[in-house]
């Protein structure tokens, strides 16, 4: 089957289809995503938080994303695979934004890529648009923003800040974006975006009227200390690893592993003075 492309998605939002999107970093995750029927995957730099342990997006470079796109990319053949931004790599010139947003997609393979900005950022969506490269934009919290937003907050709470943003998100589609993530905004100001767009929106925290949602792998697999209010764990898996790696310890530690099936055995065996073969190479 063929890879999602950007007019699928649109059919599916004029469809009225739900679109789920999921992040993944590495090719054992994307491909368990795409094994789950996930239709689109988003290397998101949340990278930087979720697998590198910093405490924002804002050190992750374009050779962390394009490293973690090529794997993603290799493990998957249905998934349409969208690529994020890093922070620097398409604020400083529209030049800039071209030549990075080509690295992902020549360099790591993505199908797409997602940029943080409303009509500030429309010159580069045209351009990185008018280059042949499908982009996603995102509004609401954008975390690269995160020290002038002052924190991960909701975004949009007054009426002239919720305008604002139903403003960002068409000069977005008129930029030519293909959809666009609203993140961490009122369930209404969700609702009134999407209504104000003919591209589909993908909502992360931002209610039940979007056309999609997008949650982080490792929050929706219980790996986030603290998750936002917005999350839902849909599986406890890290104490299942937890529980998975205690007991491979305890089976070290106690020589119950490897156990006779999980070793092999020489096709030689040792052999005394006379020639006569010990047994099991004794
Ligand atoms: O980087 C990311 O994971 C994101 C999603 C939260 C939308 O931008």
């Amino acid at each position: 089957m063929a890879r999602i492309r950007v007019p699928k998605v649109q059919e599916m939002r004029d469809a009225g289809t739900p679109i789920a999107m999921v992040t993944a970093y590495d090719a054992p995750f994307a491909r368990a995503a795409e094994e789950a029927g996930i239709p689109l995957i988003l290397v998101g730099d949340s990278l930087g938080m979720a697998v590198l342990g910093y405490e924002t997006t804002l050190p992750v470079t374009m050779e962390d994303m394009i490293r973690h796109t090529k794997a993603v990319v290799a493990a998957t053949s249905r998934a349409m695979v969208i690529a994020d931004m890093p922070f620097l790599s398409y604020q400083v010139s529209v030049e800039q934004a071209i030549a990075n947003a080509g690295r992902l997609v020549k360099e790591g393979g993505a199908q797409a890529v997602k940029l943080e900005g409303g009509r500030e950022m429309a010159s580069r969506v045209e351009a990185i648009v008018a280059s042949g490269i499908p982009v996603m934009g995102h509004v609401g919290l954008t975390p690269q923003a995160v020290h002038r937003l002052g924190g991960y907050r909701t975004q949009g709470r007054d009426e002239a800040a919720a305008r604002k943003l139903i403003e960002d998100a068409k000069a977005l589609e008129a930029a030519g974006a293909f959809s666009i993530v609203i993140e961490a905004v009122p369930e209404e100001v969700g609702r009134m975006i999407t209504e104000a767009v003919s591209i589909p929106t993908i909502g992360i925290g931002a209610g039940r009227y979007t056309s999609g949602q997008v949650l982080v792998i490792y929050d929706l697999l219980g790996f986030t200390p603290k998750p936002a209010h917005f999350v839902r764990i849909f599986g406890d898996v890290r104490s299942q690893v937890v529980q998975a790696l205690k007991r491979y310890r305890e089976a070290v530690e106690s020589r119950e592993f490897p156990g006779e099936n999980e070793v092999t055995h020489a096709d030689w065996v040792v052999k005394d003075s006379q020639g006569v073969a010990k047994e099991n190479g004794q």
